[in-house]
This record gives structure tokens, C-alpha cells and sequence, in this order.
């Protein structure tokens, strides 16, 4: 790349963004994620990666101790990315109580997400909390699913009715790929390809994106905001003098979103790369009786490991009741998912358990497996080696888990 000392090394085109990489972005904005009405540069501001974006967008909607409505289980980092600046609060949307709920397929639901928002909308206030906004991550981080449209236009619809913003945070946008395994899942759909025109005004609808996930590139620290309203895109970009990438870097991502044969390609075979890693992932844990729940998006598997948390004497599906975190044995159970996390760390491998993500059940975990073949099959093997130790320890037998 050739340094251009006008550009590249001046203040340039200032905070919000370099105009090359803006309108690259409206341009992936409009052609790949099918905007219904155009987005122009001016729509778009650009961050250091996307935790600066969702820092940014709850920093200009929310006064200190203001929250923001998130589904659960939920992304950990947004607990961080809200509170460490803004002093803003994660407000989970609980599922587990509301009618219809039946398990993880029914958090996609418009019903009852319809029904878990008005409940978590109305215990917020109740407790005398200001919510400001709903975000949800889609494609869904840690469940590795999509939204469909239905459900996201009820968001849209239920941000509408309670005056409140709509922040969708895209960054796995193209980590979607198709899964033999589950042909009828959902693909993305961004809500900017809605039509939501009745539902909520255009200007309390944004989208955050990044390179960090799709472009494999989470040190490249690039993200953007793509919003119409313009008092918060002042209000963005007068705390972005404080944190802005450097203008040579943008070019770099421009020239990536830029050249669409280049963008297919490398889509194309990060694709093919992922789903080879998923059934390496899904063939071993098939193979030692591990179930998980299937995905076709992000680069993580949400898996089951609720047998090691319950008695040998009381291992029957149905008795997964008391794993709920409102369930008289909540503490113990959190003590145990952190103690399987800790023993795989101790056998040389990470998994996250599923409360950082503040899951309504203990005993599931999240796994990244879109890493080198290698690496992978490493892993997996400490992982078996960590819950077979785990199996011994707590006197669970295979043969009763596999019923
Ligand atoms: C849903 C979601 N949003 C935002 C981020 C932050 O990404 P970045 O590396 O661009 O800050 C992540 C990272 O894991 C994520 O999963």
C-alpha cells in the first residue's frame, strides 16, 4: 500500500471516518445486506472495531444508569462495551418463564420475544430503570442462529410502541453458512432491508458492523455505525476525536470492501472452511455422546453439557429442571459450570460456560472451532481428556448419558 502523506498522514477527513471507507461501506450496506432506502457516506461513521461502536451508540442514547434491553444469553462483551464508559446497564430479556417457551429454537420466535420484552420492559421499570434501547446481536452470539424476518420486525415494532431505539449489531453477517445438517435454518437478514416504514421512525434504527468476525482480522480494530440520525451521528462523532483508526488502515478495509470478486471469493472459502471445521467439531462430539445445539452462524458451538452438572441417580432429561438459574440449586450449579471451564483450562484448552453469557440454564457451554485443522483436533482432545476426568470425578456413566 502506498502512503499518501495528504491523506494518510493528516488529520484528513477527520473523526467520523475516511470518505473512501464510508462509502465503501454504504455501498456493502446497500448491495450485501439489500438496504431498502439508500445509505450514503453521511450514514456511516467509522470506529476502531465494533466494541467502539456499540461504546459510541450507548453513550449518545443513554444518560449514566439508562439500560439497554439484550436477550438472553447474550454476548459477554456487551456488559463491558455498556457499562465501562457510558456506566449504561445490560438489561437481559429472560425467556425461560414466558408462555410458549419450550427451549432454545422458541428464543427466535416473534411471540415470545414478544412476550419476554413487554415482561423484561415492564420488571425494568418497575425496579425504577430507564431503558433507552433494544440490541440484539444477529446473527445471534453464542447461539449461532439467525433472526428471522418476523422477529426482527417485532423488535422493531415493540421499539416502536415504547419510543425506544433499535440497535442491531450485523458483525457475523457473512460468517452465515449452509449446514446439511439443519437445511431449513433461517439465513441473515438485515433489518435494513426490512420493510419496518409503520413500525419505528428510520432514525431510531441502527446497525453496527466490524472486520473483526467476517474478515478474520480482529486486530485490524474496524467497525462502523450506520445510522440516519443525525444528532446522534454529532454526538458519535464528537467523542470519536478521542478514539479514531488511522485513515491508512481504513483505506486497507475500503480496498477489501471495494473489490467485490475479491470479497466472493474470500467469502466463499472462509465458508467452506467453516463448515469442514463443523463437521470435524460435530463428528467428534457426535462420536462421544455429546449433544449441542446446531448452528449455521458464527464461528462458536453452544454445547450441551448439562449431564455433568446432575446426579448419576437423577440423570433423565427431565430433570435438567433444577439446572434453571432461578432453580433452588443455583449457586452449586454455577460453582460447577465454572469448575468444567477451569479443568479444561488446566488441560490446555478455553471454553466459555455459559453464564458469562448469562444463559437461564446452567451447564452449556460455548465452543470456537473456526481455528487451523491442527489446532482444532488439539483441542477437541483435551476437551474429551477434561470431560472424561470431569465423568470420572462426578461417578457419571456414559451408557446412562447416551439414553
Ligand atoms: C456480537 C459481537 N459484537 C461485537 C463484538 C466486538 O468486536 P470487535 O472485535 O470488532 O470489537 C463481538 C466480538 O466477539 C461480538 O461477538
Amino acid at each position: 500500500m502506498t502512503v499518501s502523506p495528504v491523506e494518510h498522514l493528516t488529520y484528513s477527513t477527520g473523526p467520523r471516518g475516511s470518505r473512501r471507507l464510508r462509502r465503501a461501506a454504504a455501498g456493502l450496506l446497500n448491495h450485501q445486506f439489500h438496504s431498502r432506502s439508500t445509505i450514503t457516506y453521511d450514514n456511516v461513521i467509522v470506529t476502531p472495531g465494533c466494541a467502539s461502536a456499540i461504546d459510541a451508540i450507548a453513550f449518545s442514547i443513554c444518560d449514566e444508569g439508562e439500560g439497554i434491553l439484550i436477550p438472553q444469553p447474550l454476548y459477554n462483551g456487551f456488559n463491558f462495551d455498556l457499562l465501562n464508559r457510558s456506566n449504561v446497564q445490560v438489561v437481559g430479556v429472560k425467556y425461560e418463564s414466558v408462555e410458549g417457551y419450550t427451549g432454545i429454537n422458541d428464543l427466535f420466535q416473534p411471540e415470545v420475544n414478544k412476550a419476554a420484552l413487554k415482561a423484561a420492559l415492564s420488571r425494568a421499570r418497575q425496579d425504577g430503570i430507564t431503558i433507552r434501547a433494544l440490541l440484539v446481536s444477529n446473527p445471534h452470539n453464542p447461539l449461532g442462529r439467525c433472526y428471522p424476518p418476523e422477529t426482527l420486525k417485532e423488535f422493531a415494532s415493540f421499539c416502536g410502541e415504547n419510543d425506544l431505539h433499535f440497535i442491531s449489531d450485523e458483525i457475523y453477517a457473512f460468517s452465515v453458512f449452509s449446514n446439511p445438517a439443519i437445511p431449513a435454518a433461517t439465513s441473515f437478514t438485515s433489518v435494513l432491508s426490512l420493510d419496518l416504514d409503520n413500525l419505528i421512525d428510520p432514525t431510531r434504527m441502527h446497525v453496527l458492523y466490524g472486520a473483526s468476525k467476517d474478515f478474520c482480522a480482529n486486530g485490524l480494530r474496524m467497525g462502523f455505525v450506520c445510522s440516519k440520525n443525525e444528532g446522534i451521528m454529532g454526538s458519535m462523532s464528537s467523542i470519536g476525536i478521542f478514539s479514531w483508526s488511522p485513515h491508512i488502515l481504513q483505506d486497507a478495509w475500503a480496498a477489501m470492501l471495494e473489490d467485490q470478486q475479491w470479497l466472493d471469493r474470500f467469502m466463499t472459502q472462509k465458508k467452506a472452511l467453516m463448515l469442514d471445521r463443523y463437521q470435524t467439531i460435530t463428528g467428534f462430539l457426535s462420536q462421544h455422546g455429546i449433544p449441542y445445539f446446531d448452528m449455521n452462524a458464527g464461528l462458536f458451538l453452544w454445547v450441551d453439557l448439562r449431564h455433568l452438572l446432575v446426579s448419576k441417580s437423577s440423570i433423565r432429561h427431565s430433570d435438567y429442571a433444577s439446572l434453571k438459574t432461578t432453580s433452588l440449586g443455583a449457586h452449586s450449579n454455577l460453582e460447577l459450570e465454572q469448575n468444567i471451564a477451569d479443568i479444561c483450562i488446566k488441560n490446555g484448552v478455553m471454553i466459555a460456560p455459559g453464564h458469562v453469557y448469562k444463559a437461564e440454564e446452567y451447564g452449556w457451554f460455548r465452543i470456537t472451532f473456526t481455528v487451523g485443522q491442527d489446532a482444532l483436533e488439539e483441542g477437541l482432545k483435551r476437551f474429551l481428556k477434561s470431560v472424561e476426568e470431569m465423568e470420572e470425578k462426578w461417578g457419571v456413566e456414559k451408557e446412562v448419558i447416551a439414553q
